[in-house]
């Protein structure tokens, strides 16, 4: 039976950045993956890099193509009323920027280099089952290549996703779940054209919300307010420009370019976190133990700030003896999750159409405006989204 130190569920953000993170203090660790290496690096999600985030990956060496290919910004647009309001972030929080750069990118980079630097690595492991949780030396299962194997490890780490296997092997009832189902879904698009526009947009609008992303000089990717369970078909590549167009008009002539849709998808929105993100000597990582509303695109953000917590405990419980961060990391994890799911929350509710048996309906949309008036003339409320935009310090 082969033995490790750290035993890792899952090549996403979450257990890649962890795996580099413990290598990198000298802490022995593999990572399983259900899939194939193609498929992890070609599956297309969040793509938007907060500060810290990349600042991260640079401590790390990891950062080398993202400051290559990757695009910095320093600000974000909101539309509403047909006008534009720009939110100077980088401005307005100590010079902090982001960056976009396409997920599947960095997680194709942070597996190429966790290779050469001869990092243990299992793609198609099949079947992975937990045991021995609250024991001291917990265990893995999975098969490979038709064969059985068996791996013990001091910890293991379940950056599974929120399909993964890990959260369901924690017994029944140790588990606090919150799970916020919210009443919008975005129709997801990637499309072969230039971006029309240098940041982002956020747009409100009495159609729904529309987002304009960015992802590369030859690729753009949006997002459509639709209803929850809105099958794809209800949206063909014509419909998707002709909303995009009205949802992200305004009156000084701006045009968005249009081009072949590349994919496209429905994606329902929830607010989703369970505590503790530990049982025994299992440690929940990113979309393990939460899922955030994509609007601030903290997903991806969390899931690395999840995986230096959880590296830095185990670095010093291996190294120093002391437990003492292993036992906090639920708690200290969560601080930030939950001022997270805030900010995804209340930007959420602030730029969607409001459903039509929404209570005082007219009130409410004067009031989403009003927010949206207030965000563009008062500099104070610019630098507290700004500030939550970027990612919090210090949380
Ligand atoms: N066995 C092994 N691997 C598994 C299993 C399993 N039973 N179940 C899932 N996995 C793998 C998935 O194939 C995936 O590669 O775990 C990985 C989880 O990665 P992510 O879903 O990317 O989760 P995480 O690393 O927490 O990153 C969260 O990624 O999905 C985005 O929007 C999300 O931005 C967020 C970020």
């Amino acid at each position: 039976m082969a033995r490790t130190c750290v035993g890792i569920v899952g090549a996403g953000p979450a257990g890649l950045v962890l795996a580099h993170r413990l290598a990198d203090q000298g802490v022995e660790c593999v990572v399983l993956e259900q899939r194939t290496r193609e498929y992890v690096e070609r599956r297309v999600r969040a793509g938007l890099l907060e500060h810290r985030t990349v600042e991260l990956l640079e401590r790390h060496g990891l950062a080398e193509r993202l400051r290559e290919l990757g695009q910095i910004h320093r600000g974000v647009e909101l539309r509403f009323a047909g006008r534009r309001a720009r939110i100077p972030y980088t401005e307005l929080y100590n010079g902090r920027h982001m960056m976009v750069y396409a997920q599947q990118e960095l997680v194709a980079d942070l597996i190429r280099l966790w290779i050469a630097r001869g990092g243990a690595i299992a793609f198609e492991a099949e079947d992975v089952a937990l045991s021995g949780l609250d024991g001291a030396r917990p265990e893995l299962r999975y098969a490979r290549g038709g064969r059985d194997e068996r791996l013990e490890c001091e910890w293991i780490a379940g950056c599974d996703g929120f399909h993964g296997v890990s959260r369901p092997s924690i017994p029944e009832g140790v588990l606090r779940v919150h799970d916020h189902r919210l009443p919008f879904a975005w129709v997801g698009v990637l499309a072969q054209v230039a971006p029309s526009t240098e940041e982002i947009i956020y747009a409100h609008h009495e159609r729904g919300f529309a987002g304009h992303m960015l992802r590369s000089a030859t690729v753009s990717r949006f997002y459509l307010q639709t209803e929850p369970d809105d099958p794809i078909e209800h949206w063909p590549d014509d419909r998707i420009w002709d909303e995009l167009q009205r949802r992200l008009a305004v009156g000084d002539g701006w045009k968005l370019r249009e081009g072949p849709v590349l994919e496209k998808n429905v994606t329902d929105m929830r607010s989703f976190v369970v505590e503790p993100m530990q049982y025994g000597r299992l440690y929940l990582a990113g979309d393990a133990a939460h899922i955030v509303p994509p609007t601030g695109a903290k997903g991806l953000n969390l899931a690395v700030s999840d995986a230096r917590v959880l590296a830095d405990a185990i670095a010093a419980r291996v190294h120093q003896g002391d437990s003492s961060l292993l036992e906090a990391y639920s708690e200290t994890c969560l601080r930030r999750v939950w001022a997270v799911q805030a900010f995804s929350l209340w930007m959420t509710w602030l730029i969607h159409r409001l459903p039509p048996d929404t209570p005082d309906l007219e009130l409410r949309t004067r009031l989403q405006k009003a927010q949206l008036e207030v965000l563009a003339a008062s500099r104070a409320a610019a630098a507290t989204f700004a500030e939550n935009y970027v990612g919090i310090e210090g949380l």
